[in-house]
């Protein structure tokens, strides 16, 4: 299997105005890789776009040496429920259920047994029986982390992981993130407003002038 877990190429799209053109990207086994740029200007729309929620007006995306725009359906839903872990800048917990059932939910449906290590370090063990609609939005931000990582996820796509929680907190969840990389061999592409996050990862990032440019 080829070592690259995501090869993009030449990818544009616009909505009511363009986003981006021709953005080549490519992502590693074992890689950090941090996207930061202004509000709008496009990092979720592109990372949606690298991790199957969305077909770009032009451009190809592969992911594990596979042509996304030539898997099958079925295909599609096993990337996303065994090999990507996408954290959503917008968490999507189920609320009426606690945080476990939630974390419980990923781990039956990847078959992964769920890692008291990363409970713990996330700082979450003493809140996994609350329910989600009484928890911060810091700690439901955690929680869906917690869900991802239980999966154990071969590319983690994080949209803002750190964006509702303090700088000790986002340091601890940054820590979290590149552990888990640096001891499964897991790519992560990391989307943030933060720079101190953002050079924390391998290689960083600016999306801006609709193209990417290194930090
Ligand atoms: N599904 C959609 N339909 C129409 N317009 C959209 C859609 N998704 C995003 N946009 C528009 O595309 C632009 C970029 O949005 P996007 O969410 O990618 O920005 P962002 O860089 O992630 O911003 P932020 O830092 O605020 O999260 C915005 O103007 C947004 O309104
Ligand atoms: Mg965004």
């Amino acid at each position: 299997m080829s070592q690259m877990l995501l090869e993009a190429t030449c990818i544009s799209h616009s909505f009511d105005y363009t986003l981006f053109t021709d953005i080549d990207f490519t992502l590693e086994f074992y890689e950090s890789k941090a996207i930061v740029g202004r509000s709008g200007s496009g990092k979720s729309t592109l990372l949606h776009i690298f991790s199957t929620f969305m077909k770009p007006d032009k451009g190809n995306v592969r992911l594990f040496g596979g042509d996304l725009y030539r898997l099958k359906a079925y295909e599609i839903e096993a990337l996303r429920r065994y090999h990507v872990g996408m954290i959503f800048q917008f968490h999507y917990l189920f609320k009426g259920m606690t945080a476990m059932e939630n974390i419980e939910v990923a781990s039956m449906l990847s078959g992964e047994r769920i890692e008291e290590s990363f409970l713990k370090k996330l700082e979450i063990k003493e809140l996994l029986y609350q329910r989600i609609g009484d928890l911060s939005g810091g700690q439901q931000q955690r929680v869906s982390i917690a869900r991802v990582l239980s999966k154990k996820p071969r590319l983690i796509f994080a949209d803002e992981p750190t964006g509702n929680l303090d700088k000790e907190t986002a340091a601890l969840v940054m820590d979290v993130l590149l552990e888990y990389c640096k001891t499964t061999g897991a790519g992560l592409l990391l989307v943030t407003h933060d720079e101190e996050m953002a050079e924390r990862c391998a290689k960083a990032y600016r999306l801006e002038n609709k193209s990417l440019k290194l930090l």
